[in-house]
Formats: C-alpha cells, structure tokens, sequence
C-alpha cells in the first residue's frame, strides 16, 4: 500500500532531480518500505523530456552505486493531484511550482528538499551543477543524501505532508 507519494523537482530533470529520486529510492529499499513510498522526479522545464539523465549525474550515480534508470519529463499543474510532498531541490525550482499550483493546497505541498537536513541553513538550496565541473555532480549527491535520509525520517514519523 503507498503511503506517501512523492516527486523531486529541477529545472531540466536531467542532473538534481534524478539523483535525489535515485537516492530516495535506495534509502526507501534498505528501510523495506518498498511499495508504501513512491518516488518520482521531473523538472519545472521541458527542453530535456524523454532524455537520460546528463551523462556526468550518471557517472556520479554510478560512482556511488546509484541506479540510473531515468527518463526526464516536465512537472505539470496536475501532477499537484499525484503527489503528497513536492521537493524543489533549489528556491527557484520552489518559486515556480508554487506560481504553477492551481490552489492554496496544492501549493502547501511544495516545500525545499534541503529543509529536511537539520544540519542544513535555513533556505539552503541544492546549487544546479550543469554549468560546474564535473565534481560539482559528486558534492550535490553529499548534499542530497542527508537531506533524503531526512524527508524519509520525516514521512515514516508521519510528520509530512
Ligand atoms: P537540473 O540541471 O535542473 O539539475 O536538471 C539543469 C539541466 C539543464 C539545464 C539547466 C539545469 N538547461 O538549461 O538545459
């Protein structure tokens, strides 16, 4: 039985995002609780739909023993219905999918992936790596996975959505 379903959102769906539904998905099947969370990811962009992730987030998923299986597609106004929690991975992502919720209660969903890191400033962000160096790709999984670990603390204590 799902639970709780929820969809990290970039901007292009082919670098942030992906890594933070990869990691979630294997904190998910270490924790046996396969099949009551679902995870999904997209971006607030279309450019990238129906690409593979960027090459470099593969090698960096690869690198730390990640699944890469993903194929990126746009966050649209009805996916509000499909999710119970919506992580934008940086403050941008966050300000156009509440510009983009159709009601007050949709918009309540979204929130910051990084909020769930209690080590973590608040408003702290996941910056975009695309235009870095490829190391930029191993440091956004460093910031991804501890504020993972956090939203799946957070949803099994039953303290979101
Ligand atoms: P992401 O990175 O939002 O982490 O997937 C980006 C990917 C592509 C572009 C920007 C950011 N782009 O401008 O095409």
């Amino acid at each position: 039985m799902t639970t709780a379903r929820v969809s990290f959102v970039c901007l292009g769906n082919i670098c942030r995002s992906p890594m933070a539904a990869a990691v979630m998905r294997r904190l998910v099947d270490e924790r046996g609780l396969d099949g009551t969370i679902a995870v999904d990811s997209a971006g607030t962009g279309g450019w990238h739909t129906g690409e593979r992730a960027d090459a470099r987030a593969r090698a960096a998923l690869r690198r730390a023993g990640y699944a890469d299986d993903h194929v990126a597609r746009q966050f649209r106004a009805a996916d509000f219905d499909r999710f119970d929690v919506i992580l934008g991975l940086d403050a941008a992502n966050v300000r156009d999918l509440t510009e983009l919720a159709p009601s007050a209660e949709a918009a309540a969903k979204v929130q910051l992936l990084r909020s769930f890191d209690a080590a973590a400033e608040p408003g702290a962000e996941v910056p975009d790596p695309y235009y870095g160096p490829d190391a930029g790709f191993d440091e956004v999984l460093r910031l991804i996975e501890p504020a993972c670990a956090g939203l799946l603390d957070a949803l099994v204590a039953g303290a979101v959505p």
